[in-house]
């Protein structure tokens, strides 16, 4: 049977697109920003996206479509014999149990939030109504154990049915809609009264508040949001067409997961101000913003039913291309079908999702080191393991696969231009990237 891959060159883009835009955008973004002092933390994570994330993310396809093969056997094929390289791929399905451990619990709170808008729930511009229906949600345990389970039972469903029919379908037809949702929510925010305030929190830096934690947690974001640093990227590049335009391909989904970022942080920002809210409330932000932002339009109920459609449709995307890395680390390279590997992934994450899912609840004081499960499986994958993936991603580009053989891939054996691009990436990989990240990781940690 032939190796299961994108079909058409459209696919590629919106699955690609569909794994980087998701909960990062929406949720994530806006809340480190507002926790993280606002527009000094965007330009370190728009600096970090271009200098680390993008040669890491071209990286990381180029190797998958060179090996065409699951992201432990990727590294392996590639690199020279008896080298264990293969461990970054090793690495990068922990990494994914780890993220799915907590963003499974989030997309749950989603999925919650399509039910509550249809019944017109949570719809109100008081910050103290909106946060007590947040606040009920995650504080039931059934309900936030519930939903989570909901969504890994669906994201199996969508795994069993196959890459390019499941994920290239599903992904490529509602991005556009999540995209205009997003700008009329801006719209709205922009118009409110005292907006102003909100726009000068997200594009007026205060430099003195870009400490070295902050700097951290901006280029954890810039790893997570790009999908890149534990081998999604090499799974989805292997199923890249032989003709697809690797880099410009990366640039593309790169500056539209950054319009998309953008637009929900000015869609959000503006409208924490007008209504007297905290930017720094944490994984909470935007379930307790954006219902007030759709209270204060006509049609609101309807419209904040769609918002959260798709955003759980983007979390959707983005979940099939995380728990892609293991289901085919396990089926391609171990031996099980697709339908087992997907459901020993599944159960491992829900296994492990239990505690993040209940720590903004009754296991709110279980804590280790000053973190919650929650806040522990959030930072340990997105401040260690993806920046660690990232530093070895860079050295195994630059220094161990071999200048011909990267030069082959990104110009696609010859057919296209594209020496400066090679040259430039050959660069940043083997002397930028890796010596940013690891001086931000050690600064970041106090360590240096
Ligand atoms: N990029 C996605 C988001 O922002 C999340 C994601 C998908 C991810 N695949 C990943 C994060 C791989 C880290 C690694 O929502």
């Amino acid at each position: 049977m032939a190796r299961d891959g994108f079909t058409t060159s459209f696919g590629v883009i919106a699955a690609t697109l569909g794994s980087a835009v998701g909960l990062g955008n929406i949720w994530k973004f806006p809340y480190l920003t507002g926790a993280n002092g606002g527009a000094g933390f965007l330009l370190v994570y728009v600096l970090a996206t271009l200098a680390v994330g993008l040669p890491v993310m071209i990286s990381e396809i180029a190797i998958g479509r060179a090996a065409r093969a699951d992201a432990v056997s990727a590294f392996a094929r590639l690199a020279p014999p008896r080298q264990p390289w293969w461990l970054i791929g090793a690495m990068g399905v922990v990494a994914a149990v780890l993220i799915m451990a907590f963003y499974s619990a989030v997309a749950g709170w989603v999925f919650a939030y399509v039910l509550k808008s249809l019944a017109g729930g949570a719809l109100s511009t008081d910050p103290k109504v909106t946060s007590a229906a947040f606040g009920a949600l995650v504080a039931d345990p059934l309900q936030a154990l519930a939903w989570q389970w909901l969504v890994l039972a669906f994201v199996g469903t969508i795994i069993l049915m196959g890459v390019a029919k499941g994920i290239e379908a599903v992904t490529k037809r509602l991005m556009p809609v999540l995209f205009l949702l997003l700008v009329l929510l801006g719209v709205r925010s922009l118009t409110l009264p005292g907006a102003g305030e909100g726009l000068a929190f997200l594009f007026r830096p205060e430099f003195s508040r870009i400490t070295p934690g902050v700097v951290l947690v901006a280029v954890g974001l810039a790893f997570f949001k790009l999908s890149i640093g534990m081998g999604t990227m090499v799974t989805y590049g292997s199923y890249f067409r032989a003709d697809q335009n690797i880099p410009a391909t990366a640039a593309r989904v790169m500056l539209a997961d950054l319009a998309v970022s953008m637009l929900a942080g000015i869609a959000i920002f503006p409208a924490v101000f007008a209504f007297g809210f905290k930017p720094e409330a944490g994984p909470s932000l935007v379930f307790i913003t954006v219902p007030a932002v759709f209270a204060s339009m006509p049609a609101g109920a309807l419209f904040m039913t769609a918002f959260f459609v798709l955003t759980a449709v983007a979390a959707t995307g983005a979940m099939l291309s995380i728990v892609e890395v293991p289901v085919a680390v396990l089926s391609e390279r171990m031996g099980f079908t697709r339908r087992a590997a997907t459901v020993i992934t599944l159960v491992v994450i829900a296994l492990l999702g239990v505690l993040p899912a209940l720590s903004q609840g009754v296991a709110a004081r279980w804590k280790l080191g000053g973190m919650n499960a929650f806040d522990l499986c959030d930072s340990l994958s997105s401040n260690v393991l993806l920046p660690i993936g990232g530093i070895l991603v860079c050295v195994f580009t630059g220094w161990i696969w071999g200048r011909d053989r990267v030069a082959a891939e990104l110009s696609n054996r010859g057919a296209l231009a594209s020496g400066g691009v090679v040259r430039a990436l050959r660069f940043l990989v083997r002397w930028v990237s890796p010596v940013l990240i690891v001086a931000v990781m050690l600064r970041g940690f106090g360590i240096a």
